[in-house]
């Protein structure tokens, strides 16, 4: 039988985790610019939290998420994302009674969503993400979509849009909502089964149900932007102002509804518009979501955040051919030559290892030629050639393969010998 990684799922490769790593430390510089810190949060959490929060009627909850029994007849769910985690957290903690609100958090992780698979769209992806908990300002919401624009900045990232809107308070999320029932109802026969118990429940759903995309009477549903009221036109008014004041250019795309029920006010998506990138152009998502704290147990909390996957980010890279930085080479290669030459060689690659030089040496016994095709290969900057007859006097054999010039040194000296040429080079 031959094993496969599980569809939707990949295996990163070394060549590909260099990459990995590089974006990795974009994301950490800037969210330490921004100050904001690291949390871990568990893989796993109960099924309900995920229930209540991204909401019953979403697609995440009714289909994709994994959810198992575990032995103590407990019902627990794979993430399917982080805001949820991150809030529990927040409550759970106490967060709420930090000095310094809002409490600002990012996290990186894999999330996990039972979803088809096709380019950009993985069973088990990598979300970074950032969450904002505690503060109303509109100036917060600007800040959230300023980080993401500048981790895409930083990671050489040029074509980009970012598409926001406002999705009012729930004042005017109710009076969208009977709106919205008085739209579909004469026509529900022509949705699917999903849409049909959307209908009552959550109708603003039906307008990203997948199945019915392309139904006219989605694209002719009542928008949400006739039924803010004054104060959810007025925030919306501030945080376009600030983003304006960033510089961060936006379109207003007044049927952006995201696909998670906790959301209110600003809502907003980055897109990819590199030819190159396949048929999901959306690199990011993210929202306020006002009430999702109290939802849950916790205080009056309003937040803010995104979540970006890697993968994505990645895609995007490459489809705007922006170069990675070279992985390090090797500083030293080890070659030896009989049984004493390896004792000895073991010896020197440990000394050459505690003083930080990238260094190794064959395992297989093969011939000296083989041994300095992987010198060779691997690009080491320095080759110490050690046979009985160095084992003797207590030398090594040093060569520089820039230069291919070698001199014989004592076994003591070649560590600090190869960090002085290393400074000098
Ligand atoms: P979301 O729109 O469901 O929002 O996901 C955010 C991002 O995660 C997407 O834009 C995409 O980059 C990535 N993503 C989602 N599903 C997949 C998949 N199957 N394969 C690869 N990448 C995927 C959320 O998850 C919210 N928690 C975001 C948020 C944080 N809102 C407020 N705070």
């Amino acid at each position: 039988m031959n094993f496969k990684v599980p569809r939707g799922t990949q295996d990163i490769l070394p060549a590909e985790t260099w990459k990995w790593q590089q974006v990795e430390q974009i994301i950490r510089e800037v969210c330490d610019v921004y100050r904001y810190k690291e949390i871990r949060t568990p893989i796993f959490e109960q099924t309900e939290l995920f229930q209540r929060t991204v909401g019953d009627t979403t697609d995440i909850v009714q289909k994709e998420m994994y959810t198992f029994t575990d032995r103590g007849d407990r019902s627990l769910t794979l993430r399917p994302e982080g805001t949820a985690s991150v809030v529990r957290s927040f409550i759970e903690n106490k967060m709420f009674g930090y000095p310094d609100q809002p409490v600002k958090l990012y996290y990186s992780g894999p999330m996990f969503r039972y979803e088809r698979q096709q380019a950009g769209r993985y069973r088990q992806f990598v979300q970074f993400g950032v969450e904002a908990i505690g503060s109303n300002d509109p100036a917060i919401d600007a800040e959230v979509i300023g980080l993401a624009m500048d981790v895409y900045k930083r990671a050489g990232l040029s074509k980009l849009k970012l598409v926001i809107n406002s999705l009012g308070d729930t004042a005017c999320r109710s009076a969208h909502k009977t709106a919205l029932i008085e739209h579909f109802t004469p026509h529900i026969d022509e949705f699917c089964s999903d849409c049909k118990t959307r209908l009552d429940k959550n109708p603003l759903r039906i307008l990203d149900c997948k199945v019915d995309s392309n139904n006219p009477l989605i694209a002719s549903a009542p928008s949400l932007s006739n039924y803010l009221n004054e104060e959810s036109v007025a925030y919306f008014e501030a945080v376009k102002g600030y983003l304006e004041d960033a510089g961060i250019e936006f379109e207003v795309d007044a049927n952006l509804v995201r696909g998670l029920d906790y959301y209110n006010h600003t809502a907003f998506e980055i897109m990819s518009t590199s030819e190159g990138f396949g048929a999901i152009t959306t690199l990011c998502g993210g929202g306020r979501y006002n009430g999702l704290v109290e939802e849950i147990g916790g205080p009056t909390a309003p937040g803010i955040g995104f979540a970006m996957s890697i993968e994505r980010l990645l895609l995007a890279m490459e489809a705007e051919g922006v170069s990675f930085e070279v992985a390090p080479t090797l500083d030293v290669y080890v070659v030896t030559l009989g049984e004493r030459a390896k004792r000895a060689g073991a010896k020197v690659l440990s000394a050459l290892r505690t003083n930080g030089l990238r260094a190794d040496m064959d395992y297989t016994d093969r011939r000296m030629k083989a041994q300095m095709k992987s010198a060779d290969r691997l690009e080491a900057n320095h080759v110490i050639v050690i046979g009985d007859e160095e084992v003797d006097e207590d030398v090594v054999m040093l060569r520089n393969m820039a230069t291919r010039q070698q001199e014989k040194i004592s076994t003591a000296e070649v560590v600090q010998k190869i960090l002085q040429a290393d400074k000098e080079g």
